[in-house]
Formats: structure tokens, sequence, C-alpha cells
């Protein structure tokens, strides 16, 4: 195939890459783990340039933080202001009008009929973290319920909500107290007896019954869920499951926190991929994207819910910064203008056409499914067992490097190849992309 954007010449790492990762061995622990061994030079749109002149389609976007592309227009020159007018002063002590204004906006695009609050922090994990905090204040209770396979972050708490033990809490425990975990329903690994219906009824029993086994609902402060799971694979449940789950919630007094870190700000088509589902959370954790890779992140909530903490209980030292707060206005602006919404929405219909042609093709993918253009395929080794192929899916990974293809993993089986390009990708870059990804599959399966 002849390609106009991708172009590798050399070996991954190539060898000024090869320079920069022996130092980084020397330096840096292994625990902080890398997608692709090689540096980045300059990034644009969704296209990456390494040091070695190498370069990439971005099918990662710094795992779904740049859905409006690489140092966009907007986010560079609202950034070069911001730092020539100040810096930081932390928002605690003297306050800025930029903070307000990324407040208002987000308050009026989340879901939900009623008055909402929002506060920023710095991180995915620290903005779980505090609407747990606010649900325990609210609530005056103390559990706290997330699902299996969900993935929260890598603090005390983040590992302690995630339903996933390796690589995210082996050995790291003990983990904070008070957490229970739900089962969620994978409708793809379903037993082969029930229908997507009769198999959605069961998991909503299974999470009643888990009041009886588990955890009395009169103890419980919140369920925390994501829209669709991003580690575990880009698991959509049914929109009945989630309803039911929120009916519950509200049956009970039960908070319901959405994690929309993933698939918040145009991932699946929408600001808020709870609007799918048609409920509204009390609480909504959100981050990457919606700043197009400032670090900050924010909960937003019901008023009554996030007024309960007391001055002084909520925030930190660089929460909210500037920076983060200018990008992420900017954000909501590139967003309207260049409909990114409604872009992702074609995006998702141009990959899942081209899944489908795969997955005529190749037996080895098990299942392709999508929401928006939160897209994913799961390898298996056949179709009839579904053993989750995960050296296959490593090899196709790698294959996608070096033929200029940036694209991740996820999975609870680690055989899950995601895709979380920029939005802003044209469509020759998308389309290069996925024949990219389609001729890797081809050369490992052949090789
Ligand atoms: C759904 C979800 N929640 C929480 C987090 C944690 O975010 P961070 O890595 O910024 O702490 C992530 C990060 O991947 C995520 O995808």
């Amino acid at each position: 195939m002849s390609k106009k954007f991708a172009y590798v010449q050399t070996e991954l790492p190539g060898p000024k890459a090869k320079v920069l990762l022996d130092r980084r061995h020397d330096v840096v622990p292994q625990g902080v783990g890398y997608g692709i061994p090689t540096f980045v030079d300059s990034a644009k749109g969704a296209l990456l340039e390494d040091v070695d002149g190498n370069r990439f389609i971005d099918f990662a976007g710094a795992i779904g933080t740049i859905n409006v592309g690489h140092s966009h227009d907007t986010v560079v020159s609202a950034l070069h202001d911001q730092v020539d007018r100040y810096i930081h002063t932390g928002f605690n002590v003297m306050m800025y009008d930029s903070y307000i204004e990324l407040a208002e906006k987000i308050a009026a695009l989340a879901p939900g009929h009623f008055k909402k609050k929002v506060m920023f922090l710095n991180s995915g994990a620290e903005a779980v973290e505090n609407a747990v905090k606010i649900a325990r204040k609210y609530t005056n209770r103390q559990a706290i319920v997330s699902f299996s396979g969900g993935f929260h972050g890598r603090t005390l708490m983040g590992m302690s909500l995630t339903g996933k033990v390796r690589p995210f809490k082996y050995e790291y425990g003990p983990f904070a107290p008070e957490i229970y975990r739900a089962p969620f329903p994978y409708a793809y690994r379903r037993p082969e007896s029930m229908n997507e219906d009769a198999y959605t009824k069961h998991m909503l029993k299974e999470v009643e019954n888990f009041f009886i086994s588990e955890v009395d609902p009169s103890l419980v402060a919140a369920f925390i869920m994501e829209p669709v799971q991003g580690e575990s694979g880009f698991i959509i449940p049914d929109k009945a499951f989630v309803q039911g789950v929120y009916e519950l919630c509200k049956q009970h007094g039960i908070l319901f926190i959405a994690d929309e870190i993933q698939t918040g700000f145009g991932r699946t088509g929408k600001y808020f991929a709870m609007e799918h589902y048609g409920v509204e959370p009390d609480l909504i954790a959100i981050s990457k994207s919606m700043a197009a890779g400032l670090p900050i992140s924010g909960v937003i909530g019901r008023e009554e819910v996030m007024d309960t903490a007391k001055p002084g209980e909520l925030g930190g030292t660089y929460c909210g910064s500037p920076l983060g707060c200018r990008a992420g206005i900017a954000v909501l602006d590139i967003m309207e203008k260049e409909k990114l919404n409604e872009r992702a929405a074609i995006i998702g219909e141009k990959v899942m056409d081209r899944f489908k042609k795969m997955y005529d093709r190749f037996d080895v993918i098990g299942d392709y499914r999508g929401l928006g253009a939160m897209c994913a395929l799961e390898f298996v080794e056949d179709r009839e067992s579904k053993t989750p192929a995960k050296e296959l899916s490593n090899h196709i990974l790698k294959e996608a490097h070096q033929r200029g293809l940036i694209t991740l993993k996820a999975g609870v089986h680690d055989n899950v190849i995601r895709l979380l390009m920029p939005l802003v990708i044209t469509d020759e870059q998308l389309s290069e992309g996925l024949a990219i990804l389609e001729e890797s599959i081809e050369a490992v399966l052949g090789s």
C-alpha cells in the first residue's frame, strides 16, 4: 500500500530513540510503562513525528486525551496568552476568571435537569477520589460500589475501585476499605444460552442480589460506573443495564457517579457518554480530552451534593490550574466550531464499516464493537472457544507501530486493540491508519 502520512524509515527504536531509551532505562523505573519504543519530536492533528524522523498516524491520542488533535492552534494560542500573563496563583489563594468560565460552560453541557456545580483537580484518579469524598460526605455513608472490569486510576482509591488485578493492583494491597465490586455485563462473553435481553436482566438481578450477599444498600454512598469500560476493552453495557442500576440507586438513596474520564468530550459522539443511556448522574468525573493534554480533571455534580463539603475540605495546590482552564475553554470552543461530536459519529461509522470487513476476513477477530469513535477489535484463538489471543494482539500492535500506526491494547484479557484517534483526523488519514491495521493483521497471520 502506498502511504501518504505514515512513514517509518528505521527499525523501532531508531538510532536517536535508542540512545534516549537506554538513558530512560538507566534512570526511569520500568513500572512507568510505554506503548511504543520511541520518543516524540513534534505532534500536530493526528500525526506524530519521532526523533528519528519517523511519522506516525495516531490512533491512541495519549489514551483518549487528544480528541481535538495535537497542538490545535486555538489551544496553543490560549496557552501562549496565559503564560505571558501569569502561570499559577493557586485557585485556593488568588482566583482567576478562567476557572469560573470553564465551570459555567461544563455545567451547562453536562446531563441532568438540575443545577450543577463544578470543581477542578489535576488527574483522573484525583477526580474519582474527590467524587467519592463528596458522595460519602453528602450521604453520610461509607460503602462505594464499582464494577468488575472497571478502571478508575492508580492511586489507592483508584486501585481499590478498579476491577482488574494485573497490572493495576497486583501486590499493591491492602486497598481502601468499604469498596465493593458488582458484576458488569460483557455481552460478547455472555453464556451461550442467553440472548442479550435475558443476559441484561440476569446481570441486573445479580446487582440486586449483591445487596444481599455483599453490602446492604442503606450503607452504600455511591455506585461508580464507566459508561463504556475503557481499559477493559471498550465494553459497552446495554442501556437497560445502566438504567436499571441507576433506578436501583434512586430507590436506595445511593448516588450514581459516572466516570467519564475516557469517554467524555466527544469520544462517543456526545459531550458525555452517559447521554446515550438517558441517565442523569449525580456526579461525573472528567479529565483527559477536556483540556487537550493539559493535566486537569474535574467533578461535576448536583449543587446540593457538591455543596456539602465545607470550605477548605476540597481542592489542592495545582487543582484547576490557569493553563488547564484556558486549554479547557479552548477545547469546548473547538468542539463546537468543528462539530466534533458529529465528527466522532462519522468516524465511528467508517471504523465499524472497515471492522466489519476485517471481521469477515479474519477468523481471529472474535468481536468488533464501538460507540461513536470509541471502537475496538477483540482477538481470539477461534470464534467458537473465544479463547483470548493476547500474544497475537501484541504482535499486531508491534507490526502496526513499525508500519507507522500508533494504537493501544486493552481488555480484561489483554486481547483487544482499541482506537482513540483525535477526532480532527482527516478521512484520508483515517483510512490510511485502518489500512495499516488491516495490513498488520494480515502480516502477522501470514508469518
Ligand atoms: C475511566 C478512567 N478513570 C480514571 C482514569 C485515571 O485517570 P488518570 O490516569 O488521569 O489518573 C482513567 C485513565 O485512563 C480512566 O480511563
